[in-house]
């Protein structure tokens, strides 16, 4: 499919997540079927300004995941122009401006979501990275900040500022990830308003919830965030019930906890190789990694609630294997 200038191989997109989706949590989703565009999670424009090195290791290898799109965040136009310099060097299809992080340290900052009632601020960094980025730059928003009423000026942006999609997750920055919050009418209102692509997001599960999305929305893609944690699948399943119209279930196990962390293991190590020079500790990247996933891909297994709590625990690899092949 056409997003914009990219040729992707399907309408499917993994969200960018800070801590989750890592490059090995890139590739291992990407082992189980066709990813249309995956995102490296937001990188701070200040922090690339000021310590550029602390960032390599989000971008090392990314030449090989593409088509991927890298995310900044911040609000000052400077590092931004900086940060946007520094990535040149790299190879990647997308620069995306996050402005719908809700968290309380970019609230703070008065960047991603606070972009969302600063509106001068938005549209001049915008324009900036139409301007400076040799790629092309996409936004990501929520539907608003407290409310959807800025819905329209941050369409009349959107238009203006020469990006060349739109990324928008169906809820404003005060409901965070409040599942009852969910506002497709919104998403299907900024997408009859926008010259430019749109891509939805927000509570897709599945085939089923993701052919509702499209169908209620009209956008062109769909995002997939939290339902690819412990479900690499995902995308697959999606996949196929768009082709053959049935929803296929997410079957959880121990031999398949197993066999997925084994695959991770080799995509973490994947992702190490030639990493011996970069600033930080190869073991405990690896153990975060493992540890992380696996408590995912033990969730709904019946009895497991103490080995994820035993699992949260363990202090290296070896207890962390030990425990998952025991059982
Ligand atoms: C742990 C976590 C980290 C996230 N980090 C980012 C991020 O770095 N940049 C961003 O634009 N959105 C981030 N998000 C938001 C997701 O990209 C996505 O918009 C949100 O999870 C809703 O989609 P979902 O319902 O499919 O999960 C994050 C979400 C989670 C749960």
């Amino acid at each position: 499919m056409k997003l914009g200038p990219l040729f992707l191989e399907n309408n499917l997109i993994l969200a960018p997540m800070l801590q989750v989706s890592t490059a090995p949590f890139r590739r291992f989703c990407r082992k189980f079927g066709n990813i249309g565009l995956v995102c490296v999670p937001m990188l701070y424009t200040k922090r690339i300004e000021t310590h550029s090195r602390s960032v390599l290791r989000y971008l090392h290898k990314i030449e090989e995941e593409r088509p991927v799109s890298v995310q900044l965040i911040g609000s000052d136009l400077d590092a931004l122009k900086s940060s946007i310099d520094f990535l040149e060097s790299y190879q990647f299809d997308v620069l995306d401006i996050n402005a719908g992080c809700p968290s309380r340290r970019a609230i703070k900052a008065e960047e991603g979501g606070y972009l969302l009632k600063n509106l001068d601020v938005l549209e001049t960094l915008l324009k900036a990275s139409v301007k400076y980025s040799s790629r092309p730059v996409s936004l990501k928003i929520r539907t608003g900040f407290n409310n959807t009423n800025n819905i329209e000026k941050i369409a009349d942006i959107v238009n203006r500022s020469g990006i060349d999609f739109l990324t928008i997750h169906g809820r404003t920055v005060k409901d965070r990830y409040l599942d009852s919050t969910l506002d497709l009418n919104t998403i299907k209102k900024i997408k009859s308003l926008v010259k430019i692509p749109v891509v939805g997001n927000g509570n897709i599960y599945g085939g089923l919830t993701a052919k509702k999305f499209l169908e209620l929305t009209n956008v062109d893609a769909i995002m997939i965030g939290r339902a690819s944690m412990g479900n690499p699948e995902i995308f697959q399943h999606i996949s196929q019930c768009f082709s053959r119209g049935i929803e296929s279930k997410h079957e959880t196990s121990f031999s398949k906890a197993r066999k997925y962390l084994k695959l991770y293991e080799e995509c973490v190590d994947e992702f190490l190789d030639d990493t011996i020079d970069m600033p930080f500790s190869h073991e405990k990247f690896k153990l975060m990694e493992l540890r992380r996933n696996a408590i995912w891909f033990t969730k709904n297994i019946e009895g497991a609630i103490s080995l994820r709590t035993r699992i949260s625990k363990t202090r290296n690899l070896e207890e962390l294997r030990n425990l998952i092949t025991s059982n």
